[in-house]
């Protein structure tokens, strides 16, 4: 309509992190709230390497509820997003309870416009359902007015996006009440805990994964017996061991667990009837490496954990990054020198020692991982102050 008829349009963006997990969640006891069979924990990954960034738009002139992903538009009907846009008008009608209508920031029966985009190519395999969904419900929360848990909002989206709501390291208890209110994400230690931690994450070639996260754990809990005792004898203890490795700061013991605690979840894949797959022969390659790497050291030195996908997440300190970096070079030669082969912080230069060559002891295979990206751990949700980064122009359009 006419520019003088436009009414005001409310405007909120915020980014949200991607997680990456040490204890792995797989399996869930509900469905519908996404309840867990057993508590996990992770690592919030720094958002200037990855991030969603999710701006969203209310005004009584809308005449639609609409989703943009990645610049183009989506269908907003999908139940888990529908779940977190009712609990977070839910918290907001609770909070304003007895307030009267006008101290209300803004009108819940609006329709809302929301875009969402990711700073990291989804081709990439990187999960991005954790930092979308925690991204949305931060965003929708600061749209409401909503503080305070939000957790177990973000937990509705996805599992794993539970953990995306705090920084640092991360623990999602599993909770025992059938509805949810005590499945939460706890904060750890922050991610100034550990200030020489560093990740890098292997993102392989290939084509993208064959089966679902939550595909996939379905069938898991529905046919793996080893997943049941993983859940039940396993991860009670791995998780108390974790939680100690991670307070101490001991990267042996924390690097450790977390090569363990990868290579069982993809054991409860394979335990799966049918089966499922989601290394890769390149992902097994970076296994040996990884290994014969700490081998020649004598300690651990660098520690793997994969996903439902073949790329190779690796968590070492600061003074590996380079020697490591090149070993990689070294062992999976970039296919083309066009684009850049490291990204993200920068990785000082390493030479190889013979001694360190021989006992790698692998051909190289040109071309098997993609890029590297350089990352560390970092903070929680942000709220993105300058109005310019906002995704949604006046209009409530894509910009
Ligand atoms: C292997 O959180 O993607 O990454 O709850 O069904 O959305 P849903 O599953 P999702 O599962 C993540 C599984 C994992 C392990 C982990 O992140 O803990």
């Amino acid at each position: 309509g006419e520019m003088a008829e436009e009414r005001p349009v409310t405007i909120v963006t915020c980014t949200a992190p991607v997680n990456i997990a040490v204890i792995k969640y797989w399996g869930k006891r509900d469905n519908d709230l996404i309840l867990p069979i057993n508590s996990s924990l992770s690592v919030t990954l720094h958002q200037d390497q990855l991030k969603t960034t999710t701006t969203a738009a209310t005004s009584r002139d809308f005449t639609e509820d609409r989703l943009w992903l990645n610049g183009k538009e989506a269908d907003i009907g999908h139940p888990r997003l529908q779940a977190c846009l009712r609990e977070v008008r839910r918290l907001a009608r609770k909070r304003r309870g007895g307030s009267s209508q006008e101290q209300a920031p803004l009108n819940l029966s609006y329709k809302i416009h929301i875009a969402s985009e990711n700073n990291f190519p989804t081709a990439a395999g990187l999960a991005s359902s954790a930092a979308g969904y925690a991204c949305l419900v931060s965003t929708l929360a600061r749209l409401y007015g909503v503080e305070g848990e939000l957790s177990e909002v973000a937990r509705r989206g996805s599992g794993s996006a539970c953990r995306s709501m705090l920084g640092g390291f991360v623990q999602w208890q599993q909770g025992e009440r059938p509805d949810g209110k005590d499945s939460l994400a706890q904060q750890v230690a922050p991610e100034t805990h550990w200030p020489e931690l560093r990740v890098l994450i292997l993102v392989v070639s290939g084509e993208k994964k064959q089966v679902s996260s939550t595909a996939g754990m379905q069938t898991s809990v529905d046919t793996s017996a080893l997943l049941k005792h993983r859940a039940e004898v396993v991860v009670p203890k791995r998780l108390e061991l974790m939680v100690q490795h991670i307070q101490e700061k001991n990267f042996e013991g924390f690097g450790q667990l977390t090569m363990q605690d990868s290579n069982q979840f993809h054991a409860t894949c394979l335990d799966t009837f049918p089966p499922i797959f989601y290394l890769t022969d390149i992902s097994r390659h970076i296994i040996t490496l990884a290994h014969r790497f700490n081998a020649h050291h004598g300690c651990t030195k660098v520690a793997y954990t994969f996903d439902a996908g073949p790329n190779a997440v690796i968590f070492m300190l600061a003074d590996t990054v380079a020697q490591f970096v090149e070993v990689v070079r070294h062992s999976f030669p970039p296919a083309t020198n066009g684009d850049q082969f490291v990204r993200g912080l920068p990785v000082g230069s390493a030479s190889l020692p013979q001694e360190l060559l021989e006992a790698l002891g692998t051909e190289p295979l040109p071309g098997a991982v993609r890029y590297i990206l350089h990352t560390k751990p970092g903070p929680g949700p942000q709220l993105v102050d300058d109005g310019s980064q906002h995704l949604l122009g006046a209009d409530g359009l894509p910009c």
